[in-house]
Formats: structure tokens, sequence, C-alpha cells
């Protein structure tokens, strides 16, 4: 099978910017991109995984695909939109198009990055379950305004804009409307340290009486959709990197649900936390008696 190439050479056709891109303008050029992308992933694993290796423990993988869809998204985002930046899963922080810009006044000072996880979700990716998504979002000066998850299996697609709620393929989320706390079903994920994993399942433990039931899908970019669907009431997580939460937090949060940190502080690699408002005090209650975002998984 022959993959696309990196859409990089038709930069040159690329029309010249004028003004600063509106969220919707931004989503539309992620959607374009991640959509082939999540189909180059998908050839990719009817071929055989490929180029497996792993990264912070032995159990933390990466393969071709991860690294093909990467580049090929990288490829395209410079083609149509040269200049902004790109924080990317596999190869971190790369510029599109030469040093990072301070924000050009023939976009209004705008500074756009895109912020992508190649492929959500790995190891379900190696063993051919179906979640794992393609997730791309773009930040405006800091804020992100814009949000595609695309599942690679199923084409499932979710977007949202700041400001302009959320859809799944074209549907309005508002999330759950569970009011009880005790009849609640939770998703949750786990790092890839041991010691995290060790301190993650001590939460779950104390969690776990007090709620219906919880799900680990293994893809947190997917979590934050299905909780935006209210297919799942809320879900935490300690550990993620922004690549797993960006797009999927604006998701979320404009399903109408709260997306925070515990104890004031924003979402982050100390905790994720999505549910909505009535589901919100006792869940957030319970994380800090349980100390989720500290303890040993720090
Ligand atoms: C992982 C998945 C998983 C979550 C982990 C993430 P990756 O991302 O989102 O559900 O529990 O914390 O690292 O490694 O598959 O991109």
């Amino acid at each position: 099978m022959k993959y696309p190439e990196s859409a990089a050479k038709d930069k040159a056709q690329s029309p010249p910017r004028t003004g600063p891109a509106s969220p919707e303008e931004l989503l539309a050029v992620a959607v374009a991109v991640v959509r082939p992308a999540a189909d180059l992933a998908r050839q990719m694993r009817t071929d055989g995984v490929f180029g497996v290796s792993t990264k912070s423990t032995d159990t933390d993988v990466v393969t071709a695909a991860d690294r093909a869809v990467e580049r090929y998204v990288a490829g395209a985002l410079s083609a149509a939109r040269p200049g902004d930046t790109i924080l990317g899963e596999e190869f971190g922080a790369a510029t599109a198009d030469g040093p990072e810009p301070a924000g050009r006044a023939s976009d209004g000072g705008q500074r756009v990055r895109w912020i992508l996880d190649p492929i959500d979700g790995t190891v379900n990716y190696l063993y051919d379950l179906p979640v794992c998504a393609v997730s791309l979002a773009a930040e405006v000066n800091g804020t992100v305004v814009a949000g595609v998850v695309r599942n690679i299996p199923t084409g499932g697609e979710w977007t949202a804009t700041r400001g302009g709620g959320s859809y799944a393929d074209g549907r309005r989320m508002t999330g759950s409307e569970q009011t009880v706390f005790g009849q609640a079903l939770l998703a949750t994920g786990f790092g890839y340290a041991r010691e995290r994993r060790a301190d993650q399942a001590r939460v779950l433990a104390g969690l776990l009486p007090q709620v219906r039931d919880i799900r680990r899908f293994g893809a947190a970019a997917v979590d934050l959709c299905l909780v935006a669907e209210g297919k799942i009431d809320a879900y935490y997580e300690q550990g993620l990197n922004l690549w797993d939460h960006a797009a999927g937090g604006l998701i979320a949060a404009e399903a109408g649900l709260l997306v925070t940190g515990l104890e004031g502080k924003p979402a982050g690699p100390d905790l994720v936390l999505a549910a909505p408002p009535v589901l919100y005090p006792p869940l957030h209650e319970a994380l800090v008696a349980l100390d989720a975002a500290g303890g040993a998984g720090r």
C-alpha cells in the first residue's frame, strides 16, 4: 500500500492569510487534516503493526504508525498554515515553518499552536481494539479554541469550537443528565509508571464503592468525548499530557461539563476531572479526600 505523503509540497498553493483565523476556520483545518491522518493509521493497522518500540517505561509503546501520522499531520498543517507551531506526542515541540513566530501583524498578532496526539490509545491500537484516536487541538495565544478527536477504527468524530458548542458526528452534545453520584458511571485511565499505577489503583479502590461502576477504555481523548456525549457520566485521570486532553477537554467543556484539576487548579498533569455541574462537587470532594492529584502517583 502507498501511504499519503506529507502535504508540505502543496504549500506553494496555499492562499495568503489575512487577519486572525476564527475558531471555526481553525476547526475546518483540523478536521481536513485529521480525517486522512486517521485513514492512514487505519490502513497501517490493516497492513500490520511495525516499528514498535518503548518510551517512558517498557509498557509505553510507540509504533511506526504514531510517527507516520505525526509526520503527515505536521506536513499538512505546515502546508495549510505556514508559521504555526506544533506540539506533538512523538516529536515534541516543532515549528511548522521556521522559528516560532511572535504573532504576525498580518494575523492581528495571533499565535497558533497545534497540539497533536497522533494515536491516543496506542496500546489499544497495538491490540487492534476499537478505541484509539487522532486528537488535534488549535490553541490561540495560549487558549485552546478548536479541537477534533477522530476514532481510528470506527471513524466516529467529535468536534468543538470555543463558545460554539461540541458535536458528535454533527449532533450537539450536552453531557449526562445523571444527578445521583452513587448511580454515576465513571471512566478513568492509568499511566505507564508502576508507582503511579499503584497509587491510581489506591484511588480507584476508594472510589469504586461510592459509584455505579468504573470503565477503563484506554484512550483519554475518547474518554473526554464519551463524557461529553453522556455515554459515561464523569471522567478523571492523573498524569495526562497536554496532547491527551487538549482537544477532548474543550469538547467536554463545550458540552457543558466542568473540566478542571483539583482545588481550583486548571486541568493538567496533576489531574483532569470532567463532570456535569451536578456530579462535579461530590466527585471533586471524593478525589480530594483520596488525594487523587498527589500521593506516590505524582
Ligand atoms: C494514553 C491513553 C490512556 C491513558 C494514558 C495515556 P497514549 O495515551 O490516553 O487512556 O490512561 O494516561 O498516556 O500513550 O496511548 O497516547
